[in-house]
């Protein structure tokens, strides 16, 4: 199709807001999907999206679409998840389009991931289309989301917003219209050298790596030679193709043009994405700048529990060739062996790797507890350790001082609910630092340690304001932290994988509640384990887990004094010779971990 009939542009809005309901509606309306295969959010096609009803992976797809004004158009769309762990993957999806459906659900008005959206749509320049949706909605309040969307650029008019409902379709047909009539054709140059950008990718275990990709220059033609020019790596086009949703090779994929590539490259590491994709004979001259890295915030251990290594060392590969803000080194540890230190955007993208392991791999994994990245100040010298693992952390006599990362949250919450918020928020050690009223909502702003949020803050957040609370957050910077490495000894013996990072304030409380759940979630053995958690070399609390069986020297049958203090010393001597290695460390210990203040 001539470029002047393309439009790119990607949906974008807040959690829950009716983004995949509308791509239903959308490839209804334009016949992209038949009624045989018509279902609710149909996009979301993995079993973890299914799961928890939202969306993880953008999704791209091309629609054909007949205008009132008699001409044919080629719709290509990305739907983007809305949580704010997924924010990367909008960004990246961004970048291929000229433009965005702004989608503002009317029940609940702009919100922190419209707020967050639209700006990264600012970002790259591209025309925004206001979409009011769920006006079939009895909590529905037009007036006041199109004054709460003004607000955010006063450049919107009246005029501007379409007022719809995904889920009847009341209204979708003007959406299909404005978005030929706003949204611009793409520019570029038919004849030039191919300029393509990779925004996105997947491993496919017979096909090697897929790439996705927008042509901005130039056109890909089957069996064509090609080359990526960070990763420097060549290969023949051998399938390219348009997601419909589903595959269907074509012959040719030109200016403006949304598609894949089967590049045939069976090494997940060898593409990026934001790379740029070219002839391998005559390549572009300027090449995309590639995408700036996301930044992980919560790290966590990642061992494979049936010794699986090198399977799981494969999975996460090429789990993240699809999702590049998961990231991953090496780490071993004494007591589970070998294993990963993985970098998460936030707690629920840590939850949905790991499912997606299950799911897609068939891997069950041990994590350990999650933590921040700390900058330790070593005395006596200059050096500041960037410390992720809670085991690699200097021993305290080393540390002259320790930086923690502190976020910027803005939580947003329903008047009902503030005095509660504002107390999880003191708890958290949040530093109150702004408190905007706006009607029924009430805008907080706090400072506060990203440790404290990044575990279940969220949902704690969600529970005591009946889930209509929010939460935005960014990241701020270091600040000097009185924090202590506590350190879990079992059975005299110290465990590594269960070491962690705490507040000082927090020890005392925290490492009681700690040895007693260690109590019942490690398995026992045959003879007692006197358990430990221990800060700065000294024992803060203690606890002894149980025996399998009864203390035969104890409550033995009628045996001698003496015969009893002899089991009582052998048996003191099993418990010290015994290494920590046959500790079985299970997912329960390591849950053991969260919660404790
Ligand atoms: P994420 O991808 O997880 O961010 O969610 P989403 O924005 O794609 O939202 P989704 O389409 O999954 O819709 C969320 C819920 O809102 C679903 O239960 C939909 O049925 C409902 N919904 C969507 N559009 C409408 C609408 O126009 N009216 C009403 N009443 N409900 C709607």
């Amino acid at each position: 199709m001539e470029s002047v009939n393309i439009r790119n542009f990607a949906i974008i809005a807040h959690i829950d807001h009716g983004k995949s309901t509308l791509a239903d509606r959308i490839m209804e309306m334009t016949e992209t999907v038949n009624s045989r295969e018509k279902k609710a959010q149909l996009l979301d096609d993995m079993e973890v999206e299914q799961a928890h009803g939202i969306t993880v992976k953008s999704r791209t797809v091309r629609n054909y679409y007949k205008g009132d004004d008699g001409q044919e158009y080629e719709y290509n769309f990305i739907d983007t998840p809305g949580h704010v762990d997924f924010a990367y993957e909008v960004s990246k999806s961004l970048a291929a389009c000229e433009g965005v459906l702004l989608l503002v659900d009317a029940t609940q008005g702009v919100q922190a991931q419209t707020v967050a959206n639209f700006r990264l749509a600012k970002e790259n320049n591209l025309v925004i289309i206001p979409v009011i949706n769920k006006i079939d909605s009895k909590g529905a309040d037009i007036k006041k989301t199109v004054q709460q969307i003004k607000k955010l650029d006063p450049i919107f008019e009246e005029q501007d917003f379409l007022k719809i409902s995904a889920k009847t379709g009341q209204g979708v047909h003007l959406v299909l219209e404005a978005i030929h009539q706003r949204i611009p054709a793409p520019s570029g140059d038919d004849s030039a050298s191919l300029k393509a950008l990779v925004f996105d990718s997947v491993y496919d275990s017979f096909k090697g790596v897929i790439a996705y990709i927008r042509v901005f220059d130039g056109q890909i033609k089957f069996n064509s030679k090609l080359k990526l020019m960070a990763s420097k790596e060549s290969f023949k086009a051998s399938t390219i193709g348009v997601l419909t949703p589903n595959m269907k090779t074509v012959e040719s994929l030109c200016v403006g043009d949304v598609g894949y590539v089967i590049t045939g490259i069976k090494d997940p590491k060898a593409i990026n994405v934001g790379d740029t994709l070219t002839d391998e004979k005559k390549p572009t001259k300027s090449a995309f700048p590639g995408y700036r890295k996301a930044k992980p915030m919560v790290f966590a251990g990642f061992y494979p529990k049936n010794n699986d290594y090198a399977a799981l060392k494969a999975a996460i590969e090429r789990l993240s060739l699809n999702d590049s803000s998961f990231q991953y080194g090496l780490e071993s540890s004494d007591a589970l062996g070998m294993g990963f230190r993985c970098g998460f955007l936030g707690m629920l993208h840590l939850q949905i790797i790991r499912e997606r392991l299950k799911d897609e791999y068939d891997l069950e994994v041990l994590t350990t507890s999650p933590n921040v990245t700390y900058h330790v100040h070593i005395r006596n010298n200059q050096k500041i350790m960037e410390v992720n693992n809670p085991a690699k952390f200097p021993d305290f006599s080393e540390i002259n001082y320790v930086e923690e990362p502190f976020i910027r949250a803005i939580i947003t919450t329903p008047v009902e609910s503030v005095n509660q918020v504002m107390k999880l928020a003191e708890r958290s050690k949040g530093d109150l630092k702004n408190l905007d009223n706006k009607g029924d909502l009430v805008v907080l702003e706090y400072n506060m340690p990203l440790s404290e949020i990044a575990y279940d803050f969220f949902s704690q957040l969600k529970s005591i304001s009946h889930g209509y609370a929010d939460l935005d957050t960014s990241f701020l910077n270091y600040q000097v932290a009185d924090v202590v490495k506590v350190e879990v000894h079992i059975n005299y013996a110290k465990v590594d994988a269960l070491a962690f990072v705490l507040h000082r304030q927090d020890v005392p409380k925290a490492s009681q509640n700690l040895v007693k759940k260690l109590k019942y979630s490690v398995p026992r053995k045959l003879y007692p384990m006197p358990t430990q958690a221990v800060v700065e070399g000294k024992a803060v609390a203690r606890v002894d887990i149980p025996p399998l069986r009864k203390n035969a020297a104890v409550n033995g049958e009628k045996r001698s004094i003496s015969k009893k203090k002899d089991l009582l010393r052998r048996q003191n001597i099993n418990k010290r010779q015994s290494a920590q290695s046959d500790i079985k460390l299970t997912q329960e210990v390591f849950n053991s971990l969260l919660e404790l203040k």
